[in-house]
């Protein structure tokens, strides 16, 4: 119903109350006769004050006060004057429904009032409802999300875990109960680094202020085992971006890298035998196969004086004598014997004279002006990295000349061989820097025995060039230590 309707219909009202009133009054003259006309009237403004309001009631008291004072206030039919007491009844009418009307107003008004209040009560309840079953369902949402992740956490094979600021356990997924045996009820609250025992590449400080850090860690399990993990860390931040802790993430490697150990370990045995083998044939062939030669030149020699078929005698003893050559520069080239008796120095002169001659390429030699006598293994490393490495630089390179530099320290002996070459393709290069097995063996014998030995080899390359750097620790305690990192980079 609209407002403009509303009103009309509380105006009707007021209205027909009125001539209600005025025709109950008619209807009752034989009871009443002809006093109290109002008696009737009393209920139109009753009626009109409470339900149809200010308007309504006053409309319904004048029609009262004319219909009456026209018909029922004598002289009957008339408007004219009707005496005092008609007068004074009127008036009485008049201020008693100007009471009425006031208070029905107030109590109309105060009942509205209610009634707006209860609306309004009602529809904050419904609000409040609906907002209440909003939150509930988000909350519900939210919490299924958390579970959803944290069992995908769970299924990870990964031992994760998150650390508070202080370094606190504060999760501990499924995965990290089986890599450390501890529960998640026994590690949480617990201070990583102390449950674990972890042993760290840098100073624990120097990670922590790091956004991210990968590398690998040495940790103790519940039942005592000491493993290795590929570690990656992540740092978290509050909502004000404030550093509020780390998830770690870890990968059980023990076997990988005991398995890495074993191969080091046979790679550096397979080349020491190498040696000795080398070593060995070298002799056999210098002592046996050489003395025989020579035995046999001596007795062509003899028979030459005999002066009998000269020609096929001089072919002969030429070709002894090509033979014993032959033999003395394979048997130095296996082992060369400068290396056990005069040292590395010698033997690399000797060599690069040899390498010179064969291969036509200018070698420049610099030597440390006072050479001293190195420890065996090491002399042995550095003519093999020079072998190879001249080797490479007269198969691959197409290099002219190339310069070797040896020098000398108390704590380490580094030699550089640089060529002026093609450099080393970079699909190539990455394959020597991936260092697996399908580097070439060349390569990955150098820095095998540079590894044996507590060293490293780099490898730097551009289209103008490359430059092989070997060094090798000479302090004791350099030989007991030979997990360091063999680099090769291309420049
Ligand atoms: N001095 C060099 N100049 C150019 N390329 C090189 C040089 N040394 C090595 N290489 C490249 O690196 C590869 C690996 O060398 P290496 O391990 O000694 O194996 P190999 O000599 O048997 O091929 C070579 O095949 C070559 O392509
Ligand atoms: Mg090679």
């Amino acid at each position: 119903m609209t407002k403009t309707t509303a009103v009309v219909v509380r105006y009707t009202l007021g209205a027909l109350a009125g001539i209600g009133a005025l025709l109950l009054r008619d209807a009752l003259t034989p009871f009443f006769g002809e006093n109290n006309p109002y008696h009737t009237a009393w209920l139109a403004v009753v009626f009109s004050a409470w339900y149809c309001g200010v308007g309504p009631a006053i409309t319904s008291v004048a029609i009262v006060s004319v219909g009456i004072w026209y018909w029922f206030v004598p002289p009957f039919h008339s408007f004219a004057a009707k005496g005092d007491s008609g007068l004074s009844g009127l008036l009485g009418f008049l201020v008693f429904s100007a009471v009425i009307i006031a208070f029905g107003e107030s109590t109309r008004r105060s009942f509205s009032n209610r009634e707006k209040a209860d609306g309004d009560l009602r529809k904050a309840r419904e609000e409040l409802e609906q907002r209440v079953k909003e939150r509930t369902a988000a909350l519900e949402q939210r919490t299924a999300e958390v579970v959803e992740k944290a069992t995908l956490l769970d299924l990870a094979n990964d031992g994760i875990f998150i650390k508070t600021a202080p370094g606190k356990i504060s999760y501990w997924n499924r995965g990290a109960e089986r890599l450390y045996g501890w529960t998640a009820g026994e590690a949480i609250g617990k201070a990583a680094s102390e449950l674990l025992q972890t042993r760290f590449p840098a100073p624990h400080e120097q990670i922590e202020r790091l956004e991210t850090w990968q590398g690998e860690l040495s940790h103790l399990t519940r039942d005592g085992r000491r493993i290795t993990v590929a570690s990656r860390w992540t740092m978290l931040r509050d909502e004000q971006g404030n550093p509020s802790g780390w998830m770690e993430i870890n990968t059980d490697i023990t076997d990988r890298k005991s398995a890495e150990e074993a191969a080091r370990r046979l790679s550096g045995r397979i080349l020491t035998l190498q040696d000795d083998e080398r070593r060995r044939i070298a002799r056999e062939l210098h002592d046996s196969l050489g003395q025989y030669l020579a035995a046999l030149k001596m007795r062509l020699d003899m028979l030459a004086l005999s002066k009998e078929e000269p020609q096929l005698i001089s072919d002969a003893i030429g070709i002894v004598e090509q033979c014993i050559k032959e033999t003395r520069t394979i048997s130095h080239l296996l082992h060369p014997p400068l290396l056990d008796e005069a040292g590395f120095g010698s033997a690399a002169r000797w060599y690069v004279e040899g390498f010179s001659q064969r291969s036509g390429i200018k070698v420049s030699l610099f030597l440390p002006p006072a050479p001293r006598r190195l420890p065996r293994e090491v002399e042995i490393a550095l003519f093999r990295v020079l072998q190879e490495g001249l080797t490479n630089v007269h198969r691959h390179s197409a290099s002219t000349s190339v310069e070797i530099r040896v020098s000398l320290s108390n704590e380490q002996v580094q030699m550089e061989i640089q060529d002026y070459g093609q450099g080393i393709s970079p699909s190539t290069l990455a394959l020597l820097l991936d260092g697996g097995i399908r580097a070439s063996v060349g390569v990955a014998g150098m820095r095998e025995r540079a590894r044996e030995l507590g060293g490293s080899l780099q490898i730097k390359s551009a289209p103008t060039g490359t430059l092989v750097t070997l060094i090798l620790p000479l302090t004791d305690s350099a030989e007991k230590y030979t997990i360091l990192k063999n680099d090769i980079a291309r420049s």
